[in-house]
């Protein structure tokens, strides 16, 4: 089978922002807990972090971190998280069904975020409270000095604000199951106070305003138009989520679930639009994807806890799916679909980090490692910054319940110019069929191929475990040749690659 694609300098979508691999923790589970703090593990630092778990994140260079939730946010107090940790209360988080203890609050998330090198992005509580907790916490996290709590804050223990740029009104709030669910000319206008209060302390903080929880909801996408009315004029982004599964194990329809997003994009992309019109607005608004990733291999095991037949449990082990070589593919197709539609999608975060759905497992006193989904996310991270190209694809496709004509071949593409270098990120739906992949290379020098990874395995339900971590992993590529402004390489049946050519 052949498939072929024309990459051309000046036929661009937009410069990516660096956030769309962005990366989400919340207090859920083991992914605080045992996940990034774990006082007495061996690699443990002197504030009780993993130097293991922390040596993962770093490698992935991830630009931002969204925290301390998710469902968690919606009845969070902040407070309960700072002062001395012997002071601190332990709550029941009603999101979960668990304990919180509180061990881990804003400073010590801000320490780990200075150690792994990113940026925090925070969420205020606009469930269970509003505009009142959210400007103190403002306050806390970003004045000087010289008022209540941003001295608070400096007698515990820490002198400079955080000035941290990016908050998040809420969570999800157009779901029942959310802890203060409102309907959505409710939250909007909520959204739209809190978001005025936060701005008369700081008009420039990115805000952003709850989207749909996932494009199946019975809200949407009016929900969108309606949150927007209200405020588009005090939001700079839109946040939307989505997670994928395959619990048909119908692997060609699994992996056109990309074209479902491309869709609730596209939607999105077009309400903001609308409402701009309404508006007469000069403003745009962008997406903030902030929740992303393959969900549901852990569903049934987390019932019993999630039901409260565990009573109320401190860091369970919840939301741990195991990854499998199938979701490589499905990885990769996600963020090739971000990296298409960096024109709006400004910020995205892979859900979760550690533990939970997460591409990073680490066990209690024992080993950290990479899921099979870390790969490429990896790859994305490091080597898919640039401009991202608006390729011409043609290749034979098969009809799925998601899109007619699924193109088998899906390819993103990224030129780095201060690099000088085009990074392809590509993946073979066919399951049983190898395809040659020729690309044309228009407009720039003659290149040659620098890197070629490969992530292939002949079963798809592969996993990688404590005891084997390498079982998925990719290799090094031999095939991919660049010649007389052609790029070729063959991609085997169901397989992820990265090709880079300095050009
Ligand atoms: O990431 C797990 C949960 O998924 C988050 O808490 C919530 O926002 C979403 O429903």
């Amino acid at each position: 089978m052949k498939a072929s694609v024309v990459a051309h300098k000046d036929f661009t979508v937009s410069k990516i922002d660096d956030r769309v691999y962005g990366a989400f923790l919340e207090h859920l589970g083991r992914a605080i807990y045992e996940g990034i703090y774990e006082p007495d593990h061996p690699s443990a630092d002197k504030d009780g972090m993993r130097g293991d778990v922390a040596k993962l994140v770093k490698d992935l260079n991830i630009p931002v971190v969204r925290y301390p939730g998710g469902n968690f946010v919606s009845a969070y107090n902040w407070e309960d998280g700072i002062g001395p940790r012997d002071k601190r209360p332990t709550r029941l988080d009603l999101a979960w069904h668990t304990s919180e203890s509180n061990a881990v609050g804003v400073h010590e998330f801000a320490d780990w975020c200075a150690t792994v090198g990113t940026e925090m992005m925070l969420a205020v509580n606009l469930g269970s409270r509003g505009v009142d907790e959210a400007r103190n916490f403002l306050e806390y996290v970003n004045h000087p000095g010289g008022s209540y709590w941003s001295d608070l804050r400096i007698r515990n223990g820490r002198k400079d604000p955080w000035n941290v740029r990016m908050w998040c009104l809420g969570n999800e709030m157009d779901g029942p199951w959310q802890v203060g669910h409102k309907d959505a000319a409710e939250y909007g206008k909520l959204a739209a106070n809190t978001a005025r209060a936060m701005r008369m302390f700081d008009s420039k903080l990115e805000l952003i305003v709850c989207g749909s929880s996932n494009s199946d909801m019975a809200s949407y996408p009016d929900w969108e138009r309606i949150v927007l009315e209200h405020t588009y004029d005090h939001v700079d982004h839109i946040s939307l989520h989505m997670y994928f599964a395959n619990r048909e194990k119908n692997t060609a329809n699994y992996l056109a679930l990309n074209h479902k997003l491309d869709r609730y994009i596209e939607t999105v992309a077009s309400t903001i639009l609308q409402v701009k019109a309404k508006r007469k607005s000069k403003r745009d608004v962008t997406i903030s994807f902030d929740e992303w990733n393959v969900w549901y291999h852990s569903n049934k095991q987390d019932r019993a806890i999630l039901d409260g037949g565990n009573g109320w449990p401190h860091a369970p082990g919840l939301l741990e799916d195991i990854y499998n070589f199938e979701d490589v593919l499905m990885v990769g197709l996600i963020l090739n679909t971000f990296i298409r539609r960096s024109d709006v999608v400004k910020i995205a975060c892979i859900a979760q980090l550690v533990n939970v759905i997460a591409p990073i497992m680490a066990e209690k006193g024992g080993p950290a490692w990479a899921q099979t989904i870390y790969y490429p996310y990896y790859f994305a991270s490091i080597f898919g910054r640039g401009t991202a190209l608006n390729l011409i694809v043609n290749s034979p496709g098969y009809d799925s319940v998601h899109q007619d004509n699924t193109p088998y071949v899906d390819v993103s593409g990224v030129h780095n110019e201060d690099e000088g270098v085009l990074s392809f990120f590509l993946v073979n739906r066919h399951g049983t069929e190898a395809i040659d992949v020729s690309v044309s290379l228009q407009g720039f020098a003659d290149g040659q191929v620098i890197d070629h990874q490969v992530m292939v395995h002949d079963n798809l339900e592969a996993v990688n475990t404590a005891r084997n971590q390498t079982e998925v992993a990719p290799r090094k590529g031999s095939g991919a040749k660049a010649e007389g402004g052609e790029l070729n390489v063959k991609l085997p049946p169901y397989s992820y690659q990265m090709v880079r050519v300095k050009v």
